[in-house]
């Protein structure tokens, strides 16, 4: 390992430590490798994200219907294809350079 990449993993470290010293609880991360129209993602989700900016109509349109089973409150964060529904509303839609051109970031919540 380099010099600065032995650096910035011990600096990661230290402010991984330093969070786990703060917080009082911990939080479950689970990775799951699948087609997202059929996973039951949503059950325990207050926050989603799909990059979606290559998503076809049909994949939106699906996942848009599972979102709809998400918790009250909860939000759902999308890359220049919003969600068109009535369970979600728009809080914030703002164009944002990413690292491979610029796209929109909808900021959706649920709202019934
Ligand atoms: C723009 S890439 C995002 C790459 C990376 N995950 C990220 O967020 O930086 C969109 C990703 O959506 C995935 N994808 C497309 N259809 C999907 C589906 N039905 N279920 C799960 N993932 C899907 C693609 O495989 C691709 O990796």
């Amino acid at each position: 390992m380099s010099k600065s990449k032995q650096i910035q993993s011990e600096v990661w470290e230290k402010a991984l430590a330093s969070r786990n010293r703060k917080s009082s609880s911990s939080t479950e991360i689970r990775f799951q490798h699948g087609d997202i129209l059929k996973i039951e993602w949503w059950k325990d989700c207050d926050v989603a994200f799909a990059n979606s900016t290559c998503f076809d109509r049909k994949l939106m349109r699906g996942i848009t219907k599972l979102s709809e089973n998400m918790k009250l409150g909860s939000f759902f964060i999308t890359f220049t294809k919003e969600l068109v529904s009535e369970h979600w509303k728009i809080l914030n839609a703002k164009r944002y350079n990413m690292s491979w051109g610029a796209a929109t970031v909808f900021i959706h919540q649920k709202v019934k």
